[in-house]
């Protein structure tokens, strides 16, 4: 059984490909250590349900959750301490999701910038969903009374949504939701290796994906854009020192900034100590991710087993919101 906490934490995770390492440290890593304060409820679930709204192919849909859970096993989430499954397998949801579609104005939705900017990439195929998504999303946290919501940026106009949704209902139907707070990560912003004026992105060499093998991470490394001259600062190479402040030894920090400062610091070597680093850094990872991967039944058997435990939280929400709206 699921205790009673102090606070109630819901995060929904994308379900799309490979993830890098500024995935890693401005989100990854502290929902993996979130879990391990005993003030806090933990649930954690895939948004398959989210990924319907943008073209998707059945196959890669579903190796893309199995891909999610074994990288967040593989990096350390403990499933005994949190409340971990795909969305879809928790009907509950998008039960409460249409009820919401019924309560939200129309306006409300419309006026959301990740629509309006969707609307614009997916001409072709603007279908309802991307309007409601923030429907399924308030639904997705107050399903379990959410009350704080780790989220990027562009997450917070919806999750200010989901407060419209909790205050309406609770004026109309009375007290039921709490209104939930957006819980911001950390802001870090690890920039392209390839282009370092941008966010580091999934595409190409710009990225060092958590699957990189050590060959991968040092030939992007070597790649990487720095300066001209040694002594030099530019975006590139405060990016890379950005990278040895997570990844190196005091040490190792103090000693590149000096050499920096006395203009002899060689780009090469920095960056061969990165991927040194890195590589061992995420040697355990990769292979335990590549261990879980092997065992697709034990991951849908994880994923089965967080979805049961989550339903016994939603149901009990469920009938008290149909008991609340006169459907029962
Ligand atoms: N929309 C979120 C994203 O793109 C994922 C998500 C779905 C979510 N439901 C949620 C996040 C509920 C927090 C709470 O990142």
């Amino acid at each position: 059984m699921i205790e009673n906490k102090q606070e109630t934490i819901v995060a929904g995770i994308r379900a799309s490909g490979k993830l890098h390492i500024g995935n890693y440290l401005g989100a990854l890593k502290d929902f993996v250590s979130l879990p391990n304060d005993k003030t806090k409820t933990c649930f954690f679930f895939i948004a398959d349900l989210h990924a319907l709204t943008t073209p998707f192919e059945p196959k890669v849909l579903k190796d893309t959750v199995l891909d999610v859970t074994a990288t967040y096993l593989a990096a350390g989430l403990d499933i005994n301490k949190c409340v971990f499954f795909p969305q879809s397998q928790v009907l509950e949801h998008t039960e409460l999701a249409w009820i919401f579609n019924c309560l939200l104005p129309l306006g409300e939705l419309e006026r959301m910038t990740q629509y309006k900017d969707k609307i614009l990439q997916h001409k072709e195929s603007i279908n309802a969903g991307l309007l409601t998504y923030p429907a399924l999303m308030a639904a997705d946290i107050l399903i379990y009374k959410g009350q704080s919501v780790p989220v990027g940026d562009d997450q917070v106009q919806h999750v200010e949504l989901a407060r419209v949704a909790a205050r309406k209902f609770n004026n109309r139907f009375g007290k039921t939701f709490f209104e939930p707070k957006t819980y911001m990560q950390k802001p870090l912003r690890i920039m392209s290796l390839s282009d370092p004026a941008k966010k580091m992105s999934k595409t190409g060499d710009e990225a060092l994906l958590l699957d990189d093998s050590p060959e991968e991470i040092s030939r992007k490394l070597k790649k990487a854009v720095t300066a001209s001259e040694p002594g030099k600062k530019s975006a590139g190479v405060e990016n890379l020192f950005l990278l040895l402040e997570h990844f190196g030894t005091e040490q190792e920090i103090a000693g590149f900034r000096d050499l920096q400062k006395n203009e002899t610091l060689k780009f090469s070597e920095l960056k061969e100590t990165l991927a040194n680093n890195i590589s061992g850094y995420f040697a355990e990872f990769r292979e335990k991710k590549k261990e879980l991967l092997a065992k697709p039944d034990f991951l849908a058997e994880v994923l089965g087993d967080g979805a049961a435990k989550a339903r016994t939280v939603a149901g009990e929400t469920l009938l008290e919101v149909k008991q609340k709206i006169g459907l029962l």
